[in-house]
């Protein structure tokens, strides 16, 4: 077998998009243009701006666009990571190093990454107790004299739910406590489906995650950390041996090719353009709940493209399910599967997993 063909075969094992099978990922098939602008850009290097000096002013553009997205201040400053992960990581460690802090209250329903973060940093992770998302009144209850850091959720990975996150803010500015908000899922969805506050117009909130790789769609990996003030300059070292002095990321090397694709699918875009597919998601998510409904399978109701149903044995039904060709998500813990509805599921597809979802839940 040649190589190309080894590569092809490699391929024919993964699942793909646009087969409409992949309904518990929170990525999807990246729009055209993205594709484009990455390969143009495959070889430039973020770690290294003074080579890539045209790249980085995407970059910078890339960045405009999502502070103007969550209403960053004058004096903001942002970065472009691998995805909601690294940004997380980099918040808590900017808040670790800002504020000295050495442990972070925690949603019950946040992602694991923040478990690598507090693992890395050795900080201690307090968690606040929540059913589908965090109330203000379980974080101040949990806040401590010792409460530096605090973490909130705008589109939790299991429900899509979005943490009471105005009172916490509010509560944080008072208290001086640095509150990171992981939007790395709904960043790219509530703006064009709510107009309730959840990110820097709340001047409680520090810093922010969002993905262009997950409702952007923009190619992996495309993520977004923005800061209300110049704290990335509280992780800047000096970088040796390279044409620029300082770095003030976790990673060192990082894909320009991301910036330049990102920053080309915003542009195209635009806001109409996302409002456009948020509510083509959004149309397909009611779809799927009158499919849940008529066929008497409870769920629980969705605030974004999220829908979590309700099963008896959650890791049973999605292996029931991936043996017949469909990969949900799940969450054993609160006894759901769960779909979300990227751009790529269609209804006809969504007709065809209710189909089969309901001989295995019978
Ligand atoms: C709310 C939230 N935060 C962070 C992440 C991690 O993002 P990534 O996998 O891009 O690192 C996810 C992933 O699904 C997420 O849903």
């Amino acid at each position: 077998m040649d190589l190309m063909n080894a590569l092809e075969h490699a391929r024919e094992k993964d699942y793909k998009f646009s087969s409409g099978r992949i309904l518990g990922s929170m990525c999807t098939s990246p729009h055209p243009i993205g594709k484009k602008a990455y390969m143009k850009f495959i070889e430039t290097n973020l770690g290294d701006q003074e080579l890539f000096k045209g790249t980085k002013e995407l970059e910078k553009k890339a960045v405009g666009f999502i502070a103007d997205l969550l209403h960053a201040p004058s004096g903001y400053t942002g970065i472009m990571t691998s995805g909601g992960t690294e940004s997380n990581i980099t918040a808590l460690w900017i808040c670790r190093e800002l504020k000295k802090a050495d442990e972070v209250l925690i949603p019950k329903l946040a992602h694991f990454s923040f478990e690598k973060a507090t693992s890395l940093l050795r900080m201690k992770a307090r968690i606040v107790e929540g059913k589908y998302m965090m109330k203000a009144r379980d974080f101040k209850k949990m806040a401590t004299e010792k409460t530096k850091c605090g973490v909130a959720i705008a589109g939790n990975t299991t429900f899509g739910y979005i943490d009471e996150i105005e009172d916490i803010a509010d509560f944080c500015y008072d208290e001086n406590i640095f509150l990171h908000v992981d939007a790395a899922f709904g960043g790219f969805v509530i703006p064009f489906l709510y107009e309730i506050p959840f990110d820097f117009r709340l001047k409680g909130v520090s810093s922010m995650s969002i993905d262009a790789h997950k409702m952007g769609v923009s190619p992996i990996p495309s993520g977004f950390l923005l800061l209300r003030k110049n704290w990335l300059k509280s992780i800047e070292v000096r970088s040796k041996c390279t044409h620029t002095k300082f770095q003030a990321s976790l990673l060192g090397t990082r894909p320009g090719a991301s910036a330049a694709a990102s920053y080309a699918v915003m542009h195209y875009l635009g806001k109409e353009g996302y409002k456009k597919i948020v509510r083509r998601c959004m149309n397909v998510t009611k779809h799927l709940t009158k499919l849940l409904d008529e066929s008497n399978i409870k769920y629980v109701k969705p605030v974004l493209n999220v829908v979590a149903i309700k099963v008896r044995d959650a890791i049973g039904i999605s292996k029931k399910l991936k043996r017949m060709g469909w990969m949900v998500g799940f969450d054993e813990e609160n006894g759901v599967i769960r779909v979300v509805l990227m751009p790529h599921v269609k209804k006809k597809f969504i007709e065809e997993f209710v189909k089969d979802l309901k001989k295995v839940v019978k």
